[in-house]
């Protein structure tokens, strides 16, 4: 168990985000979690983290809005005084083949996933500096390594996440800040879902492991990184993806 540690992860109002928070919460963390909605998904997250016995503070900010970051991580300093661990996970999607793809619908990717992951960085590392401890970790995704038809704007984002974690990874280190990458693959959520049955099941068959994987397949690798336990790993790009890519 961690004790008196606080831990920041985005976009956890639902999904592989709201698992993390889950279980860094049972691993004794202290939560916070940003939204843009105030809405019933929030407030479950809120209450099954307390349920567990730990505090959640929940702060408004939308990642893609460097002003919204600014202001949402000085409200978590403000309640809590330090961020220990702090959790990119906020992400969208919007496929379709690049022949088709909007210059809006490049863009909108790009600005959450990798300059909302800069957004909330920069505003977090001059207190882990302070500290001289921290640990960051980036959701990239088994796309951002091998590339995906219909995911150019989606894997360009998740692979500059690689880049810019290994670039950080090195100027951080002597201040015991600890950066890695997380490369889920096909991961049960609502990003998910949209997907048909049969496309499901037809890639769970190419998956070494015979089956999708869950939230909690990936929090489990999170709360690892995030934990005593990974002291000597930092730069890394760990994938959590049955077997898929190897
Ligand atoms: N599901 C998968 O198979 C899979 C695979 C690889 C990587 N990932 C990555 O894991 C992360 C979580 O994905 P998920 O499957 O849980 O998706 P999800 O859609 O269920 O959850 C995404 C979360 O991010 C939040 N979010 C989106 N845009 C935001 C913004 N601009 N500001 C603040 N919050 C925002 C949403 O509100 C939601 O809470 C994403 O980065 C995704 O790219 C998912």
């Amino acid at each position: 168990m961690e004790e008196n540690k606080i831990a920041l992860i985005t976009g956890a109002t639902r999904g592989i985000g709201k698992q993390i928070a889950i279980t860094l919460a049972e691993n004794g963390f202290d939560i916070a979690i940003n939204y843009r909605k105030e809405n019933e998904d929030l407030e479950n997250t809120k209450k099954e983290i307390e349920k567990i016995g730990r505090k959640c503070v929940a702060v408004k900010g939308d990642v893609s809005s460097y002003e919204d970051c600014e202001n949402f991580v000085k409200e978590v300093i403000a309640q809590y005084g330090k961020i220990d661990v702090l959790v990119n996970n906020a992400g969208i999607t919007k496929d379709t083949l690049l022949m088709r793809m909007k210059k809006e619908d490049f863009e909108d990717v790009l600005n959450v996933n990798l300059v909302g992951t800069f957004n909330v960085t920069k505003n977090v590392i001059p207190y882990m500096m302070k500290e001289r401890n921290g640990r960051i970790i980036n959701i990239s995704s088994v796309v951002g390594i091998a590339g995906n038809a219909g995911q150019t704007n989606y894997s360009a984002s998740k692979a500059g996440i690689i880049g810019f974690t290994k670039s950080l990874a090195k100027e951080v280190a002597s201040r015991n800040i600890l950066v890695n990458a997380v490369a889920p693959g096909f991961i049960e959520t609502n990003m998910t879902d949209v997907l048909k049955d049969e496309i499901k099941e037809n890639i769970a068959k190419n998956i070494p492991l015979k089956r999708m994987g869950n939230a909690k397949d990936v929090a489990n690798l999170v709360n690892f990184l995030a934990s005593n336990e990974s002291s000597y790993i930092t730069g890394q790009v760990i994938n959590v993806d049955g077997g898929m890519l190897m």
